[in-house]
């Protein structure tokens, strides 16, 4: 083989690499497109539901749970990136996919993490979850990004 070949060879395997790092799994949610859902049934189904056993949600007023609470998350309010109804999706049917770092904080350090996330998806229906991630949706908001360009640096 000359080095010429092999010069191909090396850059056709670059390109199979770099085609197989790019292929979605088949289980990503790519594709995944909800229909609108309504802001008010998304906030019935999370009282329904018992969401609010362990989450407040900014600027929402809800009922207080009636039963033991251990510990509350905030959801919503000011995020540097809005949550996508992907991320939400995941984070209320599959929660273990994903841990908040919010949550993780709130945690001795290296003790580590399942969600105790209750498993809701025998109780929700679609629709609900479809409210849900709608009415969720709506209470996140985009941080702007800090302008340097306002600190004095160079006096
Ligand atoms: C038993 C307590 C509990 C219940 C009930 C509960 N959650 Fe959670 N939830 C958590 C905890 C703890 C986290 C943080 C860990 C994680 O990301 O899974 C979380 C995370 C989330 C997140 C991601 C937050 C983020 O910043 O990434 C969303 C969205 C969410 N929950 C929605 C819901 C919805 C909707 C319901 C009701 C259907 C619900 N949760 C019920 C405990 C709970």
């Amino acid at each position: 083989m000359n080095s010429k070949t092999g010069l191909v060879l090396i850059c056709l395997a670059a390109a199979a690499f770099a085609f197989a790092a790019c292929e979605r799994s088949a289980k990503s949610g790519h594709g995944l497109i909800l229909p609108e859902g309504d802001i008010g049934q998304g906030k019935a189904a999370f009282v329904k539901l018992g969401c609010i056993q362990c989450h407040t949600v900014k600027s929402v007023g809800l009922p207080a749970f009636e039963g033991e609470t251990t510990f509350m998350l905030e959801l919503g309010g000011e995020v540097l990136k809005v949550k996508t109804y992907g991320d939400l999706v995941t984070s209320i049917i599959n929660p273990d996919h994903v841990i908040s770092p919010q949550y993780l904080s709130q945690l001795p350090t290296g003790s580590l993490a399942e969600s105790p996330m209750t498993d809701l998806t025998r109780e929700m229906t679609v629709s609900e979850m479809v409210d849900l991630v709608t009415f969720l949706h709506s209470r996140y908001i985009k941080k702007p990004r800090p302008d340097y360009r306002s600190f004095d640096l160079y006096p």
